[in-house]
């Protein structure tokens, strides 16, 4: 069989180790043959495809970002979008079969191009862990490693200068690094997304920590909007999603922790250190089991599956029940931390 591989959407700590584990187990397997398309779906559109022979995959599931690269593009746009023009492509290039390795969006446009006859299974991925129907994503673990560690430095320099550290994370619509840094970390406060609280308790939990004479650390998800503010976010406009846009809360909050308890306060902005770089061992394990139960999927034709990791087994799913919504904290998980605040 020949099988096309893209990664699409965000990059993610483990994306080399998935597309590892997947041609080595096809080149022991039989003869099977491995192309990529070049950045996600535009390779697809635009029919950019390269060879990836084994030489291509030897020591790279430390290695961090992809070797065939990412964007954003919507398999349905451009020129050589849609299903008819990329079943016409995949017969041109003797392509058997897709293996799309992606997030939601992603993962939706796989299914409904799998519900239109295009032969498509489907890897979850993104750091955010906020994906239905898997346990967990790789990359996950990596950034909530990276989240953690900066904020063991952030809390050092917060203690020599008595001041509250606040460190901005990603998760736009889940608030899942947020969560595990923060708890890993030690955190006064965490606010998430699926948390609209008011800057009075937040400050009251800085209050308290620094009355106890700790330097308070407070980790806030990029996607957190504090009660009573949903109107002025929405001016900067929705994203696909339907959230408001994001930009600067970990800088806002901040200056309010500042202006309501008068500690001096630091704001740090993680950002894409948290995408980059080496994964850990538990992600490059989890993506490389993810790669080899793919192959699989591929050569049993499971068109419109993907694979997920269900406690500690490798298992499919359809590609249906991972789309259409996200998986966010539950209440119990954040009042199991809150418990920890201030
Ligand atoms: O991979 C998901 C994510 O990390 C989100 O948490 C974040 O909002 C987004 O990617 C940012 O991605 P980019 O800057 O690449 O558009």
């Amino acid at each position: 069989m020949k099988i096309g591989v893209l990664t699409s959407g965000g990059d993610c700590p483990g994306l080399n180790a998935v597309i590892r584990g997947m041609v080595l187990k096809g080149i022991e397997a039989g003869d099977h043959e491995f192309v990529g398309f070049r950045d996600g779906w535009r390779g697809v559109v635009q029919e950019d495809i390269i060879t990836i022979p084994r030489s291509m995959v030897r020591g790279i599931s430390k290695q961090g970002g992809t070797i065939i690269g990412t964007s954003r593009t919507n398999p349905y746009e451009g020129d050589g979008g849609g299903p008819a023009k990329i079943a016409a492509m995949l017969e041109r290039n003797g392509i058997d079969a897709v293996v799309a390795i992606g997030g939601e969006g992603t993962l939706a446009a796989a299914n409904r191009l799998a519900d239109e006859n295009i032969p498509v299974v489907g890897v979850p991925k993104t750091i955010d862990n906020d994906l239905n129907a898997t346990d967990y994503t790789f990359g996950f673990d990596t950034a909530v490693q990276i989240a953690t560690d900066a904020m063991d430095r952030l809390r050092t320099t917060g203690e020599s200068h008595s001041r509250c550290m606040v460190a901005e994370v990603m998760g736009r619509h889940a608030g899942w690094i947020a969560l595990h840094s923060g708890v890993a970390a030690g955190a006064h406060a965490i606010l998430i997304p699926e948390q609209s609280l008011g800057m009075e308790q937040v400050a009251e939990w800085v209050q308290e920590a620094y009355d106890r004479g700790r330097a308070p650390l407070v980790v806030v998800a990029e996607g957190f909007i504090p009660a009573g503010y949903q109107e002025a976010y929405s001016d900067k406009g929705l994203d696909t999603f339907g959230r408001p846009r994001l930009g600067g809360i970990g800088e806002w909050v901040t200056g309010e922790i500042e202006r309501i308890t008068g500690i001096e306060s630091r704001n740090t902005i993680l950002g894409h250190m948290q995408r980059g770089g080496t994964p850990t061992s538990y992600d490059r394990v989890l993506a490389t089991r993810f790669g080899m139960a793919v192959l699989d999927l591929a050569l049993e034709k499971r068109w419109g599956s993907m694979v997920a990791l269900s406690g500690t087994d490798i298992v499919q799913v359809p590609l249906a029940d991972a789309v259409g919504s996200l998986r966010v904290v539950p209440q119990s998980r954040y009042d199991e931390a809150a418990l920890l605040f201030g």
